[in-house]
């Protein structure tokens, strides 16, 4: 199914029902991984010479970063919906976009976008949806104002008002939070600075950047918790071959695992041990499933999983593998809440400012279908038992509305979603990869 067609029939508001079944079963390559995307098409705009890309997330988000770069000058083919051919035009060969650039719903873009015009010689507005206009964003702005950029943010979110023709230089930042895109942010306009960039993490976080700084020529060093940077003045065209999205594998992980049969095998999926945290979360929980790793030997390890179904347990999710999981906690919510006992998720604040507040939204989703949720400022405690049929609302958060579309494979009854249009920001065709496997998913118009 197309995006549109994700969005249902008649409006931008969409309700997806989701009905029990009983086998969940087939082969499924989920579509490509949306930070890797996001990351080829900047780095492709930015390099000399021109970057093929293969396994590209054609998903709303993404899309946004695309229809920026191209504001601003670059040219970027598309083959079908996966393929694409980026004319790299240099890291000063950005032009000046005649308007604000139009981030929609993604907090990657904004975010990275900053560091990226933090040191272009013009001037530049970034804009997002309701919900991104919410978000916090003088976690970007003020490591980028100490390497000298001049940003302005609206009461700490957007729009970001970035000046050009600063000079930058290299800073030694120590993150107060756990952010990939901050450190991604911070990295990016260390290539436009006059020495070294430092950055270290309070935690290990997806480590996508460094990868493909390596790949594009730039390389990038680590040494225990701090990455250095050396501007090196260009990145070099390249092929990207973007693995199938992990978090979007989870909600197909999590149907496998309690539907009540079938096997289901989820193909060339991104397995960088900076994501897997869902991964060892699940096994702990008792999931059932084999991992075949396939290295595609370009930076970003890829693998196939074959998920059986099982009974899960509760368990206190250790904090250390929560930045490692950070997008999957709507899929280990619902995992919790279909669980034997308690589960215990502490050390995940930074979920309350995500697409939406996931640890409200997701308590409010879980004791609307009747399980008991203690929700904390950091986690909740979640009492396990069935899911019952019934609405929740998922406030726009794609990630929310799949986890419950997941979830309902094993509820009492039919669970309805509302305001889950953005499914198609990470997983355009949700609907029809999910029927494709048997789950009993259908988007309507909301009423
Ligand atoms: C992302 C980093 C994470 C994650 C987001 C994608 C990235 O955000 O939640 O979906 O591509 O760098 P934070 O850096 O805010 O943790």
């Amino acid at each position: 199914m197309s995006a549109a067609n994700d969005k249902g029939p008649a409006s931008g508001r969409t309700t997806l029902l989701s009905q029990p079944v009983q086998r969940v079963t087939g082969r499924l390559r989920v579509p490509g991984d949306k930070s890797i995307s996001h990351r080829a098409l900047m780095f492709g705009a930015l390099a000399d010479g021109i970057t093929h890309v293969d396994g590209f997330l054609a998903g709303e988000d993404c899309l946004a970063t695309m229809t920026a770069l191209q504001a601003m000058g670059v040219v970027i083919e598309r083959h079908g919906e996966t393929s694409l051919t980026i004319h790299g035009c240099g890291l000063s060969g950005l032009s000046a976009p005649v308007a604000a650039l139009d981030m929609g719903n993604s907090g990657t873009a904004m975010r990275l976008f900053a560091g990226v015009l933090a040191g272009q010689q013009f001037d530049s507005v970034l804009i997002g949806d309701s919900s991104l206009s919410r978000r916090p964003m003088e976690r970007v702005a003020t490591p980028l104002r100490s390497m000298g950029a001049a940003i302005d943010t609206e009461q700490g979110c957007p729009p970001l008002r970035i000046a050009g023709a600063r000079r930058l230089h290299g800073i030694d930042y120590e993150m107060p939070v756990a952010s990939a895109q901050v450190k991604s942010a911070v990295l990016l306009a260390g290539l436009y600075a006059d020495s070294p960039t430092h950055v270290a993490e309070p935690a290990v976080t997806r480590d996508h950047t460094e990868r493909m700084l390596t790949l594009f020529g730039q390389p990038v060093t680590r040494a225990g918790g701090r990455v250095t940077l050396h501007p090196q003045g260009r990145l070099v065209a390249t092929d990207v071959e973007v693995p199938a999205d992990l978090s979007s594998a989870a909600f197909f992980l999590l149907a496998g695992t309690l539907a009540p049969a079938g096997e289901l095998v989820l193909e060339r999926v991104g397995l960088n041990p900076t994501r897997t945290g869902v991964l060892q979360i699940l096994r702990l929980m008792g999931a059932d499933f084999d991992i075949r790793t396939e290295d595609t030997g370009d930076g970003e390890p890829t693998g196939t999983i074959v998920v059986r179904p099982a009974r899960l347990r509760g368990i206190s999710v250790p904090p250390e593998l929560v930045p490692l999981a950070i997008d999957e906690f709507p899929v280990l919510f619902v995992a919790a809440a279909c669980a034997e006992g308690t589960t215990e998720i502490s050390g995940a604040e930074e979920l309350r400012h995500k697409e939406s507040d996931r640890i409200g939204v997701m308590a409010n989703g879980l004791r609307a279908l009747g399980i008991a949720v203690d929700e904390r400022p950091d986690g909740a405690l979640i009492s396990g038992g069935t899911l019952s049929g019934g609405e929740i609302d998922s406030v726009g958060d794609h990630r929310v509305a799949m986890a419950f579309a997941a979830g309902a494979v094993a509820a009492a009854g039919e669970i309805r979603i509302r305001d889950a249009a953005n499914v198609a920001t990470s997983f355009p065709g949700f609907v029809n990869a999910a029927r494709s496997v048997g789950l009993d998913v259908a988007a309507t118009a909301d009423d």
